[in-house]
């Protein structure tokens, strides 16, 4: 039995495959690239593998996702239907996203910007801004990553809510649930956050009317992923001052391409997709523990629920 793993780099597949040999002695590991034989794959580590891949295993048991979200995985129309994918977490990859979330919604509560254009012309200026209690900070989405990153916010003293399909209890956050709560939700946030899974329901979800009933001169940070921005509705509403910045992870296309209009626009703060990320030293313990829990019982706490996209 064996697993095959594919993180689109040669040099990050091999160090993967390397410690998930040492982790899971009792499977042969190897790259998805040079599988071996076909019928004795089990399990297949990958994050965006190529279409069809997966179907080519006719034994395999589960996708790991080496990532949270799994639109990745989902996204091959050739995937076998029911094939359970087990989502990855673990404590440095919501570490970083906490540390991401509070890096910039501080970038743009202190307005930044600002202060970094007058530096640029020698202009000494000071601006007062409100302090975080006066600051409504409103996450998009509300798993598990998404509260510990509003967590990390109400510790630095902002005014959190949060918005998601179902909602539940938040300590110290007003929870919006559902889509007739979103109006509401957008109407008193003035720093949009979205960590949202990419799903039917979330594409495009960030777009010129979910703009509009944002304060005017509210700013938007997207770590969920590309598809959840229509790109040329929030070009649009800089130009028109309905946001004043956007800091962009994601992106429809990556890497962004060199000519993309965000590359250079003045309001638009880009990264390169590192909001989090899985290192291959703590992840693959993760996914290691993972893989023994489903071969034990036939299950995991990391599964991802197919029908719901995450
Ligand atoms: C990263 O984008 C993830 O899904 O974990």
């Amino acid at each position: 039995m064996s697993i095959v793993v594919y993180l689109g780099d040669d040099a990050e597949t091999r160090d993967w495959v390397r410690l998930l040999s040492g982790l899971l002695p009792e499977f042969e590991v190897r790259d998805f690239d040079d599988p071996g034989d076909l019928a004795a794959v089990e399990y297949a580590v990958v994050w965006a593998p190529p279409a069809g891949g997966i179907a080519s295993f006719p034994n395999i048991k589960a996708v790991v996702s080496v990532g949270a979200g799994v639109d990745h995985v989902l996204r091959d129309p050739e995937l076998p239907k029911h094939l359970p994918i087990l989502r990855t977490t673990g404590p440095d990859m919501i570490q970083r996203l906490r540390e991401y979330v509070a890096l910039h919604v501080l970038t743009h509560h202190r307005d930044l910007a600002v202060t970094d254009e007058f530096q640029s012309r020698a202009h000494w200026q000071q601006i007062v801004t409100p302090v975080a209690g006066k600051r409504r900070v409103g996450i998009m989405g509300l798993g598990q990553i998404a509260r510990a990153c509003a967590a990390t916010l109400v510790s630095l003293g902002f005014d959190v809510a949060g918005w998601s399909r179902s909602g539940g209890a938040v300590e110290d956050v007003t929870v919006f649930a559902g889509k007739d709560a979103l109006p509401d939700f957008l109407a008193r946030t003035e720093i949009l956050v979205c960590l949202l899974p990419l799903t039917a329901e979330t594409r495009d979800i960030l777009n010129a009317e979910t703009f509009s009933q944002l304060p005017k001169g509210a700013r938007l940070i997207n770590a969920g992923r590309g598809g959840h921005l229509v790109e040329a509705d929030l070009l649009a509403a800089l130009s028109e001052g309905q946001l004043a910045g956007a800091t962009l992870d994601v992106f429809r296309t990556e890497p962004l391409p060199p000519d993309h209009p965000f590359w250079k626009h003045p309001a638009i703060r880009v990264t390169p997709h590192i909001a989090s990320y899985i290192d291959a030293g703590t992840g693959a313990a993760v996914i290691a523990a993972n893989i023994r829990q489903f071969e034990a019982t036939g299950t995991c706490e990391a599964i991802a629920d197919a029908a719901r996209g995450y």
